[in-house]
């Protein structure tokens, strides 16, 4: 298998020749902070730019610097250089091949003074569930659904064609930057088209990756399910509250996993199917599945929403996880078959925008070389206090932000409405600009 070509180039213990300026606070996670930096080094020839700065995307304040989203781990993570490059994260985002659904990491450096790792990614824009909570329940247009749903899976079976599974599929993995607006054809019969954001999305955390052993990542398939049933209500399919509580509310849906419950359902969308193995495990720990039989999964769906999304969702939330529907398969599953000329039209809009990538001389002209830099150097270590000190609530937080919909002002730079606005053509046509 081939590893990332850009990495070769950066990944080093030395963090003498970075030079950075940080910008602000991001996002949080369980093992790490991350912010946003502007980054003076070079980097190599080749890397494109992030969506976050494509022309016409990228907010004013950001047009003369090069945006860099660097995660600080938290300290007992690494004690040496050599120990972080066994981490499960840097071994996962080091092999698995460059893909336009997963984040794209630039450099990886060692602070020995403090002892801390730092990941250098493309910086996006904010992550899923800040998404769906800027929406205020209004709901995404189909296509849209369809163009996020089709990202996701396409980053998750890449992730699962070169031999690693992710571990840790959730809205707050997954990444999101919007480019501008679009007037999506309505897939419904004589209704009007629907004008919402255009994204990009990534899929971002290897921190719990691991390379697959015999079994295939069924896990996942369940969360992308999950993660897709979210996307659609805006809301989470099992809400549970501590883990009894969500077994029940997912029986609760899908039915009791007992071969006698299933011979009754035949249908697609009713059920999370047999579980003999499930069955089995409960079992020994004297648990107790709800004895119910499975509701219509088209029922926890608003009447818009197309029956083979609905289909494609019960597909991934099988009990059983060898009957679920895997990465690739759901791909290829009849609904984004079928939907895929509207979702390729929104890929070609969105590429339109996508300048190419950088060749050396222009990466040396517009960045100049990190020698001719002042370096950070020791100041690395400085740089390590200052993002400390950058309290989550002192900073602009919510990179969700920037992702509402609705102006903050009248004349918000920020607001979609202010910023890019595309409306579809045929296939090929380069998208105009619309005021
Ligand atoms: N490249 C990035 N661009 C923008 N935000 C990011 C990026 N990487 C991470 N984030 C934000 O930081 C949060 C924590 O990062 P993550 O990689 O999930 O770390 P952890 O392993 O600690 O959960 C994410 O949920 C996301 O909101
Ligand atoms: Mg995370």
């Amino acid at each position: 298998m081939t590893t990332r070509p850009l990495l070769h180039h950066f990944l080093t213990r030395s963090a003498s020749i970075r030079s950075l300026t940080l910008l602000k606070y991001i996002g949080d996670g369980a093992f790490s902070t991350v912010y946003l930096c502007d980054w003076h080094g070079a980097l190599s020839p080749g890397t494109p730019l992030p969506a976050m700065q494509w022309p016409r995307a990228c907010r004013p304040e950001y047009t003369d610097k090069r945006l860099v989203a660097v995660k600080r781990m938290k300290p007992q993570w690494a004690d040496s250089w050599e120990n972080c490059t066994q981490s499960k994260e840097f071994i996962a985002l080091r092999e698995i091949p460059i893909h336009p659904n997963i984040v794209l990491l630039y450099d990886c450096f060692f602070v020995p003074e403090k002892k801390e790792l730092y990941f250098v990614f493309e910086p996006m824009e904010g992550n899923m569930y800040e998404f769906m909570k800027s929406r205020r329940g209004q709901t995404l247009a189909g296509v849209l659904v369809t163009s996020i749903s089709h990202q996701i899976a396409s980053g998750l079976s890449h992730i699962h064609s070169s031999g690693f599974f992710h571990r840790d599929l959730k809205p707050e993995n997954i990444l999101v930057t919007t480019i501008g607006m679009c007037t999506y054809p309505n897939t419904s019969p004589g209704a009007p088209p629907e004008l919402d954001v255009v994204v990009v999305i990534k899929i971002t955390d290897f921190g719990l990756a691991r390379k697959m052993a015999s079994k295939p990542p069924y896990t996942e398939l369940w969360g992308l399910g999950a993660v897709i049933a979210e996307l659609v209500n805006l809301r989470p399919l099992f809400p549970g509250k501590g883990e009894l509580d969500q077994i029940h509310r997912i029986t609760a849906v899908l039915g009791n996993p007992s071969g006698e419950h299933v011979a009754r359902t035949p249908s697609a969308v009713l059920g999370g199917g047999e579980w003999v193995d499930g069955v089995r495990l409960a079992h020994g720990l004297g648990f107790q599945f709800l004895q119910t039989p499975p509701v219509d999964l088209s029922t926890l769906f608003d009447r818009k929403v197309p029956r083979e999304l609905v289909k494609c969702i019960a597909g991934l939330l099988k009990y059983d996880p060898a009957a679920r529907l895997t990465s690739a398969q759901c791909i290829e599953h009849p609904y984004f078959r079928k939907m895929a000329p509207f979702a390729d039209l929104v890929t070609r809009s969105a590429f339109c925008l996508q300048p190419p990538p950088l060749s050396a001389e222009a990466v040396r002209e517009k960045f100049g070389s990190t020698e001719s830099r002042p370096q950070m150097g020791a100041g690395l270590a400085e740089m390590s206090l200052a993002m400390r000190r950058m309290s989550p609530a002192a900073s602009d937080s919510s990179l969700g932000s920037t992702m509402d919909s609705a102006p903050k002002s009248q004349n918000s730079q920020n607001s979609y409405k202010s910023r890019l606005n595309v409306r579809m053509g045929p296939p090929g046509e380069i998208p105009g600009r619309r005021n």
